[in-house]
């Protein structure tokens, strides 16, 4: 793929090896709600993270037995548990890369953020993942895709691991679901980064960490859940006009717009996940202490500070870089406290996924 010269990809002896860093990524419209093969139920629109994300190396060796043999290396050591969900992954999309079945995979992975800090990685793992594997596939058979193409397969099969993934292999932002609009697709992500108004380019996202713990009830539960919630058919109609809204704001540069949309979009989350059958919660009461205060700080200062929720109790506190160190300030006196040992990431948007050298 010519945009990225000299990859530091190389093959011997019928093994292949690709490197990826493919970062995460925060919806601001929410994904929520699923069919089929994890196709979603409404569009969404994320900004791409920079620090946040995962850096992985595939190594593709001819398959030794009946059966296909996956080892997985998480920072250095032998790791059972992701195992399951890439073997089911690496099933799938046999229809999609027919040469996967044949081989057997050693994956060495590594997330910048800390383990358990709370912060999802399936979507930059999945991500990253995806496009070892097209990169494989662009060495065995020796034929380079477009970029546009290699891209939009990654975002196709990085869906098929994690639906949020989809839209993590664009720079800045992507949408990922139908939506007339856009030209977009249920199947991949499509990137949207040239929409935005540059003052969206630099935004920040700090990820205040309320809680490191694994969640009462994981996102693929959630999504299930919507299959009965009573209020599921007007969320999908909400969804939707909320994509065009944010679509308009973010071209206009309209932080204010901008902003109270994605609150809305949190609390509309976090609603439906009370209104399920059976009701969960996953905000926690410090959760519910930095929405006040950052409410607070709005009003006071007039400083345009926004909060959204991913499907758990951490805040992504959103702003624009020109009051970064206003704001800054004002987290580590006010709002640290509230953070499990007063950790937060320092994040904003970013430009997308790059090859690495080997780790
Ligand atoms: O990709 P999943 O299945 O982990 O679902 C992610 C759902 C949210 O993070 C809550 C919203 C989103 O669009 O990323």
């Amino acid at each position: 793929m010519s945009l990225f010269p000299n990859p530091l990809h190389y093959s011997e002896s019928n093994c292949f090896y690709a490197s990826w860093r493919c970062p995460s990524n925060i919806a601001i419209v929410k994904y929520w709600g699923k069919f089929g093969l994890q196709l979603p139920r409404n569009p969404s629109l994320s900004l791409t993270l920079d620090k946040a994300h995962t850096d992985t190396t595939v190594k593709v060796m001819p398959r030794q037995m009946t059966d296909s043999s996956v080892t997985v290396i998480v920072d250095g050591l032998k790791n059972e548990n992701f195992k399951p969900k890439i073997m089911a992954f690496l099933k799938h999309i046999e229809a999609y890369l027919p040469w996967t079945a044949s081989y057997d995979y050693e994956i060495h992975t590594h997330n910048t953020f800390p383990h358990g800090a709370g912060i999802a990685s399936s979507a930059s793992a999945f991500g990253a993942l995806s496009l070892c594997l097209l990169s494989v596939e662009e060495q065995m058979l020796d034929n380079a895709y477009a970029e546009d193409e290699f891209l939009k397969k990654a975002s196709f099969l990085a869906r098929i691991g994690s639906g949020s993934a989809s839209r993590s292999v664009y720079p800045i932002a992507a949408a990922w679901g139908k939506l007339e609009q856009l030209n977009a697709s249920d199947e991949y992500a499509i990137p949207c980064g040239d929409r935005l108004h540059k003052i969206f380019h630099t935004f920040h996202d700090d990820i205040l960490i309320v809680s490191k713990n694994e969640k009462s009830v994981s996102s693929t539960a959630g999504h299930q859940l919507m299959e009965g919630n009573p209020f599921a058919s007007l969320r999908y109609e909400q969804a939707e006009q909320r994509m065009h809204d944010l679509i308009h704001c973010l071209a206009l540069g309209d932080i204010e717009a901008f902003g109270t949309l994605c609150e809305e979009e949190a609390l509309s989350l976090h609603a439906l996940m009370m209104l399920s059958k059976p009701s969960y919660l996953l905000m926690e009461p410090n959760s519910i202490a930095i929405i006040q205060k950052i409410r607070n700080f709005r009003a006071e200062t007039k400083l345009p500070v926004y909060f959204t929720l991913d499907a758990g109790p951490n805040i992504h506190l959103l702003y624009p870089d020109n009051i970064a160190s206003k704001v800054r300030e004002w987290v580590d006196h006010d709002l640290v406290h509230f953070c499990k040992d007063q950790f937060y990431l320092k994040d904003k948007v970013g430009q997308g996924p790059q090859i690495i050298p080997q780790i």
